[in-house]
């Protein structure tokens, strides 16, 4: 029998984790520079070495997916240059380290893009209400630019290229941000999707899109590498109910794992005011998963070690506990308490708030 404690070693395909922890993947908006990792960030990611492990914040695979201000890209020569430290930052203490690849599509500011980068997703339906920009404040979300064929063509050759860049920036694989409503989720839903083309119209064409990214990204780097999280009956960004969430979901997985992809991890933000993901969903969604399966969402030690030890997942993610304890780790096997996130400080830019959390250890 697997040892199935949460600190027990294991394995994610080829790669040897030091336990069952994941640090979740948190957006920190500290790439000040043209979307380019820093020495900050690399201290910040080398302070959580403990995980079994980390999966970076949402990172954009191209110029038009870099919604928010102050998120890192991954297509640049320069970008790759500030991963490798990251990644060395982790690897000299022994974690493992995953980018995750968000391409924010309608979720996105033309304020937060580079110069001649504009907003677009699968078809021009704004995201209600406004977003953050550096330059002005609080803006309305615009309309996006429905993509055309051949702009999801590129988005494609987009993540793959990305993917190849976080290989050669020492990432030990990638995350596909399929959830939380961005571009990838946007094509899922039949509420940001109303294409008429081979990219939209049923449930079936509406998963041509992550089902070709994944099919593409295991292609170039080996599906050993890659991963994808999910979150269905999700609200983050406009994100709504609909009558075949279940049915896009059950068809999507096995036809994911058909790909050769190596993990699936369900988000269930019930924890932070969504929708729960209804536990017979999940259930379907874990048997249908032939490898590593992992939870995100609300999580302490005792529900972690409830979840393994009932074989709903493999490995647990932590999101906001990881934030604010850096040694998360070594204080839930010890017991000891943790410090409480500081929202104030979640996406403003320097150390505070980022790298200047207590440790106890
Ligand atoms: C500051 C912050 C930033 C986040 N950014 C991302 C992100 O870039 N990508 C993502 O998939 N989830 C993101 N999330 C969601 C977390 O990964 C996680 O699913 C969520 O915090 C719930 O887990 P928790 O209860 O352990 O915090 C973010 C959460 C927080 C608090």
């Amino acid at each position: 029998m697997p040892d199935l404690s949460l600190f027990a070693p294991t394995t994610l395909g080829p790669l040897a984790l030091r336990n069952r922890i994941v640090m979740s993947p948190m957006t920190r908006s500290r790439a000040l520079e043209a979307s380019t990792p820093n020495d900050l960030m690399a201290e910040y990611y080398g302070q959580r070495a403990g995980a079994g492990l980390i999966i970076t914040e949402g990172t954009s695979p191209a110029p038009n997916g870099t919604g928010y201000a102050r998120i890192p890209g991954i297509w640049s020569a320069p970008q790759v240059e500030g991963w490798k430290k990251v990644t060395q930052a982790v690897h000299a203490k022994g974690g493992r380290i995953f980018v995750q690849l968000m391409h924010t599509g309608r979720v996105a500011h033309p304020l937060n893009l580079p110069a001649g980068a504009e907003v677009v997703a699968p078809s021009a339906v704004a995201l209600e209400g406004t977003m953050y920009t550096d330059a002005q404040g609080m803006q309305p979300h615009p309309v996006p630019r429905a993509m055309s064929e051949s702009d999801v063509r590129q988005v494609i050759d987009e993540y793959v290229l990305a993917s190849r860049n976080a290989i050669a920036a020492g990432f030990d694989g990638v995350e596909l941000h399929g959830a939380n409503g961005y571009l990838i989720e946007q094509f899922l839903s039949p509420h940001t999707n109303h294409r008429t083309d081979a990219w939209g119209g049923s449930v079936e064409k509406r998963l041509g899109f992550v089902l070709e990214v994944a099919k593409s990204v295991a292609a170039a780097i080996g599906g050993a590498r890659v991963g994808i999280r999910l979150s269905p009956y999700g609200a983050n960004a406009g994100m709504k109910p609909y009558p075949e969430i279940d049915e896009t979901y059950t068809a999507l997985v096995p036809r994911l794992a058909a790909t050769g992809l190596q993990y699936v991890h369900v988000v269930d933000h019930s924890a932070m005011g969504a929708p729960q993901v209804p536990e017979p969903l999940k259930g379907a969604l874990r048997q249908a998963w032939p490898r590593t399966f992992i939870l995100a969402g609300g999580f302490d030690r005792a529900s972690a070690e409830a979840a393994l030890n009932q074989g709903r997942c493999d490995l647990v993610a932590f999101g906001r506990p990881f934030l604010a304890n850096s040694d998360l780790v070594t204080r839930l096997e010890r017991g000891l308490p943790l410090n409480a996130p500081d929202f104030a400080t979640f996406y403003t830019p320097g150390p505070k708030g980022y790298t200047d959390y207590p440790v106890a250890t």
